[in-house]
């Protein structure tokens, strides 16, 4: 019986070869295997969000996703949003809109509003609960996670 397989992927803009286990998820091996624990673990069935990162620009739940199939794939996880050390443009948004309040879901509120706003720069307030609406936020904290997508996407207009 095989108990683990090779794969390469590319995460954070770094090509990576490791030996994973066949049972487990993306989830498990970006944080136990390359120690990028800014990707927050929770429900682990796909209902929170929480472990939001981007597989080839797409917002997936990676406890949900074997870290085989990830094989080849580009990575993207809250650890790659800032570029040498300066927070990104949306980053700085949530910071300045306050909308961290425990901070356990916002990596992947951060991941889910990085995807939403790629495939749709000027999103109306609609857009951007529907593009959130898998995240959950325990705090009840939407109304600044909201309005910092909003200022992101209005800044990136000026
Ligand atoms: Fe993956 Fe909740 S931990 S969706």
């Amino acid at each position: 019986m095989v108990d683990t397989l090779p794969i390469a992927v590319t995460v954070n803009g770094r090509r990576r070869t490791l030996e994973v286990a066949v049972h487990h998820t993306l989830l498990d091996v970006l944080r136990d295997q390359l120690g990028l624990t800014g990707t927050k673990e929770c429900c682990v069935v796909g209902e929170c969000g929480a472990c939001t990162v981007l597989v080839d620009g797409s917002a997936v739940n990676s406890c949900l996703v074997l870290a085989v199939e990830a094989d080849g794939a580009e990575v993207t996880t809250v650890e790659g949003l800032a570029t040498d050390g300066r927070l990104s443009p949306l980053q700085n948004a949530f910071l300045e809109k306050g909308a961290a309040q425990c901070g356990f879901c916002i990596p992947g509120q951060l991941m889910a509003a990085q995807a939403l706003l790629a495939q749709n720069p000027h999103p109306t307030l609609t857009d951007v609960h529907e593009g959130l609406a898998g995240n959950l936020c325990r705090c009840a904290g939407y109304q600044q996670i909201t309005e910092a997508v909003m200022a992101a996407a209005e800044a990136a207009v000026r």
